[in-house]
């Protein structure tokens, strides 16, 4: 891929910026901040990070949009992180005015990107960012289902004392306390969790899961980085790789579970156009009540955007 655009070079973005590096298979990447120093010092730290190991990766940092032309894939992190005592919904104002100037800009110098926002509220900021960039919605994509599954599974992992690589999990719904866990979906190397641990546990790790986001809040102050930035990384590899991964990702439904124009998690194949198709599970009556809930939930902040 030649090249990604990464707008907020904070905790997150910095983040996404370097494994993207690290994984060296775009020839340039953009690391955009209003806080132009920072974004360039990152930016000369990361690529002088390359001779240790061994990436080729060109990154600048920059507060100028004409850097970030003709790029392939922005990813979106600009915007306020949560403090403790903080829900994602509070963001909702500010980071709205920062992800509708960022997208504007981003569209003035890349004709059709394909969009990957970070930034929270996250389901609507990606509406946010689907409506400001006039693109199809197959090409506005919002991570949030591959950190929430990773945080299941590495709890998981810990609970079962077996390696985090070989626990397959689906989470739907939105990115907040609402989403929707589907545990028959969850399997350790083909093997059934339900198998493998008792419900108790199970639910346990489900309603941590939940509230993963605000546990790191609690500890750090801030929100979290690693494993988001990984997740961002990950998505814009399937991109890049025309990988046709299946993964979680906030997208727009069009009549999927029975849904229409709300942004929501479910589960997608990724690749060289972005959400190359939406899959829809075979959900039991509980499953689908609680995914309609989490999106109802969801529908009151885009309503909320859209009166902003
Ligand atoms: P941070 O505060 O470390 O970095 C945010 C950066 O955005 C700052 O460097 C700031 O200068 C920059 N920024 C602000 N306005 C800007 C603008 N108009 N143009 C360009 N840059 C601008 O915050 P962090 O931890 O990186 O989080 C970023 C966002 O990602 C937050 O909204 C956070 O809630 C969200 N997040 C979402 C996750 C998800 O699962 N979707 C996971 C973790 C964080
Ligand atoms: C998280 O889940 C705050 O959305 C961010 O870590």
């Amino acid at each position: 891929m030649r090249k990604v655009t990464v707008v907020g070079a904070g905790n997150v973005g910095a983040t996404v910026a370097n494994v993207l590096a690290h994984k060296d298979f775009v020839k340039e990447i953009a690391l955009v901040d209003i806080k132009a120093d920072m974004a360039r010092g990152k930016a000369l730290d990361s690529f002088q990070q390359a001779p240790i190991d061994h990436y080729s990766t060109r990154m600048m940092g920059t507060e100028d949009y004409r850097d970030t032309a003709n790029s392939d894939v922005v990813v979106i992190t600009a915007g306020l992180p949560r403090k403790p005592g903080m829900s994602r919904d509070d963001l909702i104002s500010t980071n709205a005015g920062i992800v509708n100037a960022v997208t504007k800009s981003i569209m003035e110098y890349s004709k059709n990107p394909i969009i990957i926002v970070v930034s929270n509220p996250l389901d609507v900021m990606t509406y946010a960012a689907y409506k400001v960039s006039g693109l199809p919605s197959s090409r506005v994509i919002g991570m949030a289902g591959i950190l929430d599954t990773a945080r299941y599974r590495a709890f998981l992992a810990e609970a079962l004392d077996v390696s985090p690589k070989d626990i397959q999990a689906l989470l739907m719904g939105g990115h907040g306390d609402s989403m929707v866990p589907l545990p028959r979906y969850t399997t350790v190397s083909g093997i059934p969790v339900t198998e493998l641990i008792d419900s108790d546990r199970l639910n346990a790790i489900v309603e941590r899961t939940k509230v993963g986001g605000g546990e790191l809040v609690k500890l750090m102050g801030t929100s979290a980085w690693y494993a988001p930035g990984a997740a961002a990384a990950q998505m814009v590899e399937a991109i890049a790789k025309d990988e046709k991964r299946i993964f979680p990702c906030c997208v727009r439904l069009e009549g999927q579970y029975g849904l229409n124009d709300v942004f929501v998690g479910v589960p997608v194949k990724l690749g060289a156009n972005g959400v190359e198709q939406i899959l829809e599970l075979d959900l039991g009556a509980n499953e689908r009540s609680m995914l309609a809930a989490s999106a109802a939930e969801v529908r009151n902040t885009m309503d909320v955007y859209d009166r902003l």
